[in-house]
């Protein structure tokens, strides 16, 4: 066959018939909205890289999360940014620590949310680094032993699923091993698995105040290049016991989230990072592109490369203009 018999423009004619034929779907299941917390009571401090986010103190993080759940979002996932840090990273599993309290604030005000919590050392060091320093390196197998620890009191706060995002070798397997001897074998773990050490995560290093002190994290985050690897990743992780995998960051890497979707049978996220996000407010601020069309693009993108979940700064925007023809 082929033209003039075949005429694809016979599809795309109207509206009406665009939406008929439409392939992918924005749904506001599909998002989970990432939230930065601190400690105190009515906070709320802009972070200058992200125009439109800011870190909240618990009460502010409920009312926000109550807010979010009611337009439709089943999930927010929390970064805590500690008042002490330490070698040890020892605030990030404190009974009363940042997160533990933010969990427990927005299950109260919203139990049927999904809290996801953000596993990892970065947040709570001095020095910046996603595990413990021996002899001038992030030692793997010391630093299990910490996010063990920091998972099992989220769960003790009430965190429904927690996302180690340290890139530790076997930490899934310690993680998995520390909740089900808590009890929370009810807990799932949504495992950071392909996360590429990335320039993409520059404006959440100020957000989260964890830019590290010495060094980078190319000795434990993935190398941007590698793709066969980020299935060896996924498939470690599942081995140790991960419910769902993420890849991260989403943009510059949806052949990773096609492949890793087409080699799993768990939910597949994507992380729609810091960077990402910057990038569209600053453009859509200068006035370059229109920020509604280009947000709606991208994420439409991600999802059609195969991402089941999207975590997302542009989660309470995004679910305003799904059903908006734009
Ligand atoms: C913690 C963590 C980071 C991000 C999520 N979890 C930062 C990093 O690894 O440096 C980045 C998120 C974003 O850029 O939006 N390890």
């Amino acid at each position: 066959m082929g033209f003039p018999t075949e005429r694809p423009r016979r599809l795309r004619r109207t509206e009406t018939i665009r939406r008929m034929v439409r392939e992918t779907h924005l749904r506001p299941e599909d998002f989970i909205w990432p939230m930065f917390v601190v400690s105190g009571q009515r906070v709320r401090q802009p972070i200058g890289a992200m125009p439109g986010v800011e870190r909240m103190s618990r009460d502010i993080a409920a009312e926000e999360a109550k807010k979010a759940y009611q337009s439709g979002i089943p999930a927010v996932i929390l970064f805590g940014i500690p008042d002490m840090k330490d070698a040890e990273g020892s605030s990030s599993w404190d009974d009363n620590g940042v997160v533990q309290e933010a969990v427990r604030a927005i299950k109260d005000a919203v139990p049927e949310m999904m809290v996801i919590t953000d596993v990892c050392l970065c947040e709570y060091t001095d020095h910046g680094h996603c595990g413990v320093i021996i002899d001038g390196e992030v030692n793997n197998d010391d630093t299990l032993k910490l996010l063990a620890r920091q998972a099992v009191s989220h769960c003790q706060a009430g965190a429904d699923i927690v996302a180690p995002s340290d890139m530790m070798d076997g930490r899934v397997g310690a993680v998995r091993k520390a909740l089900d001897k808590a009890g929370y074998y009810d807990r799932a773990i949504m495992a950071y698995s392909a996360k590429y050490a990335s320039a993409f995560y520059g404006p959440f290093r100020e957000a989260a105040d964890s830019t590290p002190q010495f060094g980078d994290r190319k000795g434990y985050q993935m190398d941007p290049p590698n793709v066969r690897e980020a299935l060896k990743e996924v498939r470690l992780d599942l081995e140790e016991g991960a419910d769902m995998v993420m890849v991260k960051p989403a943009l510059a890497y949806l052949d990773v989230i096609a492949k890793v979707k087409a080699s799993t049978d768990v939910p597949v996220a994507a992380y729609n990072v810091s960077g990402e996000y910057s990038m569209v407010k600053a453009a859509a601020q200068a006035g370059f592109i229109d920020e509604k069309r280009i947000v709606m693009e991208i994420l439409t993108g991600i999802k059609r490369a195969g991402a089941d979940l999207i975590l997302t700064y542009h989660a309470p925007d995004v679910v305003k203009w799904i059903d908006e023809d734009i």
